[in-house]
C-alpha cells in the first residue's frame, strides 16, 4: 500500500497554472486512480492573492509566500508555473534543496540553467520533470527520454514556436508582410505584446536546448545555439521558394549529430514542400525525430495554450506522484535527465561556419550587363556552385530581385563570397540568405 495522498504546492496560477488547477479539480477521481494515490492541491502561490481567479479553489489555498510553500514540510511536490528566470530559478533551487520533487514548464529557466538544475537535482536525489517546456501538450520529453531510449538520436527538426509558425503561415498563404501577420497574431492572442523572444528565435532556441540536451545526452549551452529570427522574411521569399523551387519556409529548431560534434541552430529554413513538417500550419507545433533504430517519427499538436500545456504538466504530476506514493521517486534517476551529466562525454558544438548545406540567396541588383556573371564568378571562386537562378524581367526602375539556389557549400565559404558580392556596386542592400534542409 502506497502513501495515501501526495500534497502538491503550485507556484503560479496564471494561464497554465489555472489550467492545471482546473484539471486537478475536475478530473480528480480518474487522476487519483491512475496515480494510485490522492493528488491533493495543497497550496497555491501567486503574486497577488487579491486578484480575481478563473478557477474555484477552496478558501485558504492561495498565498503570496512561494518560499513558504516550498518549505512547508507537508508538501511533497512543487509545480513551478511562474515562468522566467527570477524568482523562478531561486524557487526551483530552493525546492530541490528542500528535497521536493519539481515539475516545471519553464523552458527559459531550463535552457539557461540546465547544468545547475541537473546537478542540484542529482545531489539532492530529487526528480525534475518538464514535459510542458517543449511543444505544449505534445508528449515529446517522455518520448525522447523513454519511448525512444533505445535509439541513438541522429537529428531533431522542430517547429516549436507557435507564434512564428502562425506568422509564417499567414505570410505564405495570404501573402501578408511580416508586420501585418504579426499584428494578426497579436490580435488573435498568439503573440505577446513584446513578441521579440518568439519572432527572434529565442524561445525556439530555449526549447532546442532542452530537446537536444536530452536527446544527445549532453549539456548544450544556450549561448552556443546559432539563432536567427523571421523578421526579415518577405512574402516574395515564400513565393520564390514554393513556386520556383518547391520549398516552404519554416522556422526550424535543428539539432544534428555530425562526426565531429553537434549542430544546434534555429533559423528560417527552406524545407521541401513534400516534407511532413511542411504541412504543420498556424499555431501548431511538431517535432520530427530521426533515430538509428526507429527511423523517422513525428510528434504533432498544440504547442501552447492553457489546456494543452496543463495536460503536459498534469501528466508529469501524475508520474512523479505515483513514484512518491510508492517511495521510488529519485531512486532510479533524476527524471528525464537520466544520469546526465555524470558519465556521458560532452559533445562538442559545431560553429555555424562549419555547416555544409544548400542556400537560397535573394539579392537586389541593378539590371545591367555583366552583373549576373560577376556574382556567379565570385560564388565559383569560393567553391559555391549554382543549382538554379531566377530573375524576372524588370517591371519598373532598374533594380530586380535575383534569386539563386546553390548546391551544398560550407557556410564559411558562402559568407566570404557574400561579403564580396555585397561590395559590388551593382548589388544593392543586404542579401537574404536562407539555408535549405532536406529534413531527414
Ligand atoms: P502567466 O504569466 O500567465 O502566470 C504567471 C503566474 O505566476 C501568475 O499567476 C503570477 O501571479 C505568478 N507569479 C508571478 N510572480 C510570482 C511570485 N513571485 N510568487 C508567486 N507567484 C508568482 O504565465 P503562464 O501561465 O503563461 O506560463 C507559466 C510557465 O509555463 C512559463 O514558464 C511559460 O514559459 C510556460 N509555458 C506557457 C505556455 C502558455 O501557453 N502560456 C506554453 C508552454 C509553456 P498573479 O496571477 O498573482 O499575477
Ligand atoms: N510563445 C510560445 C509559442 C508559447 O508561441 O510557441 C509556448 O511556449
Amino acid at each position: 500500500m502506497g502513501k495515501p495522498s501526495v500534497r502538491i504546492g503550485l507556484l503560479g496560477l496564471g494561464t497554465v497554472g489555472t489550467g492545471v488547477a482546473r484539471i486537478l479539480t475536475t478530473h480528480r477521481d480518474e487522476l487519483d486512480r491512475k496515480a494510485g494515490t490522492r493528488l491533493e492541491l495543497a497550496r497555491v502561490a501567486v503574486k497577488d492573492a487579491k486578484k480575481a481567479r478563473e478557477v474555484d479553489l477552496p478558501p485558504g489555498l492561495l498565498t503570496e509566500d512561494a518560499l513558504g510553500v516550498i518549505k512547508d514540510p507537508s508538501i511533497d511536490l512543487v509545480v513551478e508555473l511562474i515562468g522566467g528566470i527570477h524568482p523562478a530559478r531561486l524557487l526551483v533551487l530552493e525546492a530541490i534543496k528542500a528535497r521536493k520533487h519539481v515539475v516545471t514548464a519553464n523552458k527559459a529557466l531550463l535552457a539557461e540553467h540546465w547544468s545547475e538544475i541537473v546537478s542540484a537535482a542529482r545531489s539532492a536525489g530529487v526528480e525534475v520533470y518538464f514535459e510542458a517546456a517543449v511543444g505544449g501538450g505534445i508528449p515529446i520529453i517522455q518520448s525522447l527520454s523513454e519511448g525512444l531510449a533505445a535509439n541513438r538520436i541522429e537529428a531533431i527538426y522542430g517547429i516549436v514556436n507557435g507564434t512564428s509558425n502562425y506568422i509564417l503561415t499567414r505570410m505564405d498563404k495570404d501573402k501578408k508582410t511580416f508586420a501585418e501577420a504579426l499584428k494578426e497574431a497579436q490580435k488573435k492572442g498568439y503573440a505577446e505584446a513584446d513578441p521579440a523572444l518568439d519572432v527572434g528565435g529565442g524561445d525556439a532556441a530555449h526549447k532546442l536546448v532542452v530537446l537536444s540536451s536530452l536527446a544527445f545526452d549532453t549539456a548544450v549551452p544556450f549561448g552556443r545555439v546559432h539563432v536567427e529570427g523571421i523578421e526579415e522574411l518577405t512574402p516574395q521569399d515564400f513565393a520564390y521558394a514554393r513556386e520556383e523551387f518547391g520549398y516552404v519556409v519554416k522556422l526550424l529548431a535543428i539539432a544534428k549529430r555530425e562526426e565531429d560534434g553537434l549542430e544546434v541552430r534555429v533559423h528560417p529554413t527552406l524545407l521541401p514542400e513534400t516534407h511532413l513538417l511542411a504541412d504543420v500550419e498556424g499555431a501548431y507545433n511538431a517535432i520530427f525525430v530521426v533515430g538509428d533504430a526507429v527511423g523517422s517519427a513525428m510528434f504533432y499538436g498544440l504547442g501552447a495554450g492553457q489546456m494543452p500545456t496543463a495536460s503536459a504538466v498534469v501528466s508529469d504530476v501524475l508520474y512523479v506522484a505515483r513514484s512518491i506514493a510508492y517511495d521510488v521517486a529519485g531512486r532510479a534517476g533524476w527524471g528525464p535527465f537520466g544520469d546526465i551529466p555524470s558519465s556521458a562525454p560532452a559533445l562538442p558544438i559545431r560553429p555555424i561556419a562549419d555547416l555544409t548545406c544548400r542556400y537560397y540567396l535573394r539579392l537586389s541588383v541593378l539590371d545591367h550587363p555583366g552583373v549576373l556573371a560577376a556574382i556567379a564568378h565570385l560564388l565559383g571562386e569560393h567553391g559555391v556552385s549554382i543549382a538554379a537562378v531566377v530573375q524576372k524581367e524588370r517591371a519598373k526602375g532598374d533594380r530586380v530581385p535575383l534569386v539563386i539556389l546553390t548546391y551544398e557549400a560550407k557556410e564559411r565559404d558562402m559568407r566570404h563570397a557574400l561579403e564580396k558580392i555585397e561590395a559590388l556596386p551593382a548589388v544593392k542592400g543586404k542579401t537574404m540568405l536562407l539555408r535549405v534542409e532536406r529534413g531527414e
